[in-house]
């Protein structure tokens, strides 16, 4: 259905931006723009978002950018991370409905849920119902907020804009780095480094009690351009696994795809965070007719053959 569109993907250069970019050049789309900021682009200015977008003229934007990290890359930047996403966001969603792109597709972290909602699934009627969690809330507030002005400009100008609520990602071409990383992607690091330096033991914080909903980042993708296709709605759709994983079977998982033999340890001393945290995905699957295909165990041994292949 996107057949000979002109695609700019923001981010396309980044982790699940490269994937969006990939699936979409293997499919029949005819051009996709994928702007990196070594090549000088900034959306944090609204100059090169008029530049690009005037430029390429797209018949559609896919916001992929963003500046962040795990939860200890956010501490001591919070001004800064607030400020650069909240520019990027307004500014592409701006400068798009200005010069009248026909739909635009911005992409939210889970983190914009309410932080402290005692609920196991969060669906999307909970998405404006409380704080973001403070260890996040800068983040997570600057992308709320550009879905707050993607509604005001299809109330005021009838801009087609589209917001996707994420689970966490994981899979080939993650962050690595530890100031980066999500946590699947510091555990597959620990064990496939503790193989290698045959370590007897691998430490997971907190009792690996809590559940979490993990996405494989081409499924991701795949769900981001189902959502391009068929989706048209100003209210936020969740695109996860709907499953939930705990995290000791999460790290016996792991263990086992790596092929280390050693320990796991749990530093039950370590904080749990919350006990429970998926997404509901019913309107997902109804909207779209469309659900992810990896399962978790298949995923992540994908992402360790691309973490030992890429970067061990
Ligand atoms: N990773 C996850 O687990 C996860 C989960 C849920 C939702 N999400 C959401 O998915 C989106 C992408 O996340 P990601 O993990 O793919 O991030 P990422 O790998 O850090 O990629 C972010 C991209 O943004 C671009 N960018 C940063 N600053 C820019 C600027 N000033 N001007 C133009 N482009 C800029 C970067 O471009 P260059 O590469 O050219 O520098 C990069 O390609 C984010 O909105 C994130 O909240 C991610």
């Amino acid at each position: 259905m996107l057949s000979g569109k002109k695609i700019l993907v923001a981010g396309g250069n980044g982790f699940l931006g490269s994937h969006v970019v990939e699936l979409l050049r293997s499919g029949d789309s005819s051009q996709v723009f994928a702007p990196r900021t070594q090549d000088l682009f900034d959306f944090r200015k609204i100059e090169d978002c008029d530049y690009f977008i005037n430029k390429s003229k797209p018949d559609l934007i896919i916001n992929c950018a963003a500046v962040q990290g795990g939860i200890g890359y956010h501490s001591g930047k919070q001004a800064d991370l607030f400020w650069d996403n909240l520019a990027m966001g307004t500014n592409l969603l701006k400068s798009a409905c200005m010069h009248s792109v026909p739909k635009f597709v911005n992409i939210i972290p889970g983190c914009a849920y309410p932080g402290y909602l005692e609920k196991d699934e969060l669906n999307e009627e909970d998405f404006w119902s409380g704080d973001v969690h403070d260890s996040i809330f800068s983040y997570g507030f600057s992308k709320k907020a550009s879905i707050v002005y993607g509604k005001a400009l299809y109330k005021q100008y009838g801009f087609n804009s589209i917001h996707l609520v994420l689970a966490n990602l994981y899979g080939p071409k993650d962050h690595y780095q530890p100031d980066q990383s999500k946590a699947l992607a510091a555990m597959i690091k620990k064990f496939s480094d503790a193989k290698k330096n045959k370590q007897p033991t691998v430490e997971i914080w907190g009792t690996g009690k809590p559940v979490r909903d993990w996405l494989y980042v081409v499924d991701a993708a795949e769900g981001i351009i189902r959502s391009a296709e068929v989706y048209n709605s100003i209210d936020p759709l969740n695109i996860a696994s709907g499953l939930g994983i705990t995290v000791g079977d999460l790290a016996r998982t792991v263990k086992t795809a790596s092929g280390y033999t050693g320990k796991i340890v749990f530093n039950i001393s370590k904080p749990d965070g919350a006990m429970k945290k998926t997404f509901g995905i019913k309107k997902m699957k109804s909207e779209l007719s469309w659900e992810p295909k990896t399962s978790i165990s298949q995923g992540i041994k994908d992402a360790i053959a691309w973490y030992e292949k890429n970067l061990s």
